[in-house]
């Protein structure tokens, strides 16, 4: 589907129909993810008899504007569109869609999954969410059909080492864990801990934490430097310092509950309401107070 009809479900239909009609070989309907939820399109392509899905084609999308002569790239006789982006920054938006359409009963399809595909280790990712085959177009484009050969090598001696001997042993395997936020539990508690041995106080975590997180990480004067600390009881376990740092190692996540508590969202304001109080800040406050619950 082009992105404009495939952002319409009764277009999808439609046209889906009109192919299906006639095929006499299995119809894959490819899906623009130029769209909210990608669900609404594949259910109309299930409903018109699509053999499978392939998906995601690319984004819309403009490079930029050259500063100097003020006109959109690429630029065509001063006049420019918008164009379609790919390669591995589109893959977390296609693994998103991926395990939505994959998740959903009524589509109910097999998937061809696409988009940032670049090592077999990306190909392994869409397949435990969901995809039974998956496509390369940017990385070949970039380095050529050799990259398959590579990528068919480590792809086998992955399965091989996990003991599986076809895709249907892991396909969608990891489409289990994908659950409304509300169903987290809220006493799962991890911490950043810095490593004060291969610090290199260059504050970046500071000011990541500070300015970006939850003002958690302390700085103290030593020996003309800072020496950074975190204060685990205000931590959130965001993990934007360890992203920023510039060391190896240096900061790492620490999973710090045992795992022996559990108390969702929905658990939290089911109990809420049993105690028949209206639903605001002070009385919230109050019930995670008093069952030990700090929501940040
Ligand atoms: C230069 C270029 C041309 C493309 N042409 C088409 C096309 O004609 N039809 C189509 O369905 N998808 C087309 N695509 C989309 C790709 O097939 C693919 O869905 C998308 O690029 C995401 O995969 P990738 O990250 O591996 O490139 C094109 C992509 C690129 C980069
Ligand atoms: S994990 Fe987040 S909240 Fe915790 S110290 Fe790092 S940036 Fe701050
Ligand atoms: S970002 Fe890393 S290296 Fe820099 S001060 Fe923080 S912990 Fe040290």
């Amino acid at each position: 589907m082009g992105s404009a009809v495939g952002q319409v479900p009764e277009y999808c239909k439609m046209i889906t129909e009109w192919v299906t009609e006639v095929s006499t070989i299995p119809v894959l309907v490819k899906l623009t993810p130029n769209i909210t939820d990608m669900r609404y399109p594949a259910r109309a392509a299930r409903a018109a008899n699509a053999d499978g899905l392939s998906l995601i084609n690319t984004i819309n999308s403009i490079i930029g504007v050259d500063l100097d002569t003020m006109k959109i790239m690429p630029s065509v006789a001063g006049k420019s569109s918008h164009g379609g982006y790919a390669g591995p920054a589109v893959k977390p938006i296609a693994l998103h869609h991926l395990s939505q359409v994959a998740s959903d009963r009524e589509v109910n399809l097999p998937i061809s999954g696409i988009g940032g595909i670049s090592t077999w280790r990306d190909a392994v990712e869409f397949i435990l969410l969901g995809a039974t085959s998956v496509q390369l177009c940017t990385a070949v484009m970039h380095y050529g059909f050799r990259i398959i050969d590579d990528s068919t090598e480590g792809f086998t001696n992955w399965m091989e080492s996990k003991g599986f001997s076809s895709i249907d042993d892991f396909k969608g395997k990891a489409l289990e864990q994908i659950d409304e936020f509300g169903n987290f539990n809220l006493l799962h508690k991890t911490v950043a801990r810095i490593d004060q041995d291969k610090c290199i106080h260059c504050n970046l975590c500071y000011i990541a934490c500070e300015d970006g997180a939850h003002q958690c990480i302390d700085l103290t004067p030593v020996n003309g430097h800072y020496k950074t600390e975190v204060r685990e009881e205000d931590c959130v376990g965001c993990s934007l310092c360890s992203l920023v740092c510039p060391v190896e190692g240096c900061i790492t996540m620490v999973r710090v509950d045992d795992g022996s508590n559990k108390k969702t969202w929905n658990e939290l304001i089911e109990e809420f309401e049993k105690e028949g109080k209206p639903l605001t800040w002070e009385n919230l406050a109050e019930f995670q107070k008093k069952h030990g619950i700090v929501i940040h």
